[in-house]
């Protein structure tokens, strides 16, 4: 069993008047993947940014970029998402009729494929293709809005994935998103997950590389 205990603090909460400032606080940190949530007012209700600003993000950024893609027909993008440098191309699986297909072809771009659950999505769906992804990423709020409050069923969701991962023999790792903070990281990691994204208990802290230390350190 791996516990790689990564951080992937969440863009969505920086300051969005001076993103070059806040990107550089990252670069400067222990952080080890930026997080970057796109939304088309579709999939989900709300907007965020699209590619002209995650080029930018992108020249940046000395950190990984962990894209997640909160739009419907996510996989028209993979050229985009190469294009912005993606390491990570997370698609929804409520947003993926063809989710092999959309898996494949992210691999075959040369990104590593994420596959995204809602909170009300049992992992249990995914039994058929863990051996094919790089990553599960596991929203424990409802997607669209920073600092929401965490969905404590998401820890036996966690659980589960960890003992079907560890079963079938996969390598996905499994990232928890929504709500995480330095008061439940430690029990996140716990329960079996390997990447925390967090947004608002990053960048709205006073200190944003003392809380990243503090979140590298538990
Ligand atoms: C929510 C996004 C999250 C969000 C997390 O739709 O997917 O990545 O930025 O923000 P916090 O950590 O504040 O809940
Ligand atoms: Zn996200």
């Amino acid at each position: 069993m791996t516990h790689n205990k990564l951080l992937a603090p969440s863009l969505l909460s920086a300051d969005f008047g001076n993103l070059a400032h806040d990107i550089e606080i990252i670069n400067n940190s222990k952080a080890d993947w930026l997080h970057i949530d796109v939304m088309d007012g579709v999939f989900v209700p709300n907007i965020s940014f699209g590619f002209p600003v995650l080029e930018y993000v992108n020249k940046l950024s000395k950190k990984p970029l962990d894209v997640h893609l909160m739009i419907v027909e996510p996989t028209k993008f993979i050229d985009e998402c190469k294009k912005i440098g993606a390491m990570m191309m997370n698609v929804h699986y409520e947003a993926c009729t063809h989710l092999h297909r959309s898996v494949s072809a992210i691999r075959q771009s040369g990104m590593r494929a994420g596959v995204t659950l809602n909170p009300h999505t049992p992992v249990e769906l995914l039994e058929d293709i863990i051996t094919e992804v790089d990553l599960v990423l596991l929203m424990s709020v409802n997607p669209g809005f920073g600092g929401q409050k965490f969905i404590e069923n998401t820890y036996s969701k966690i659980s589960r994935l960890r003992s079907m991962i560890d079963r079938k023999g996969s390598k996905a790792l499994i990232e928890v998103d929504g709500g995480v903070n330095l008061d439940n990281a430690a029990k996140i990691y716990n329960a079996g997950a390997d990447v925390l994204v967090a947004g608002n208990a990053v960048f709205k802290a006073d200190d944003i590389e003392e809380v990243i230390n503090r979140f590298k350190n538990l």
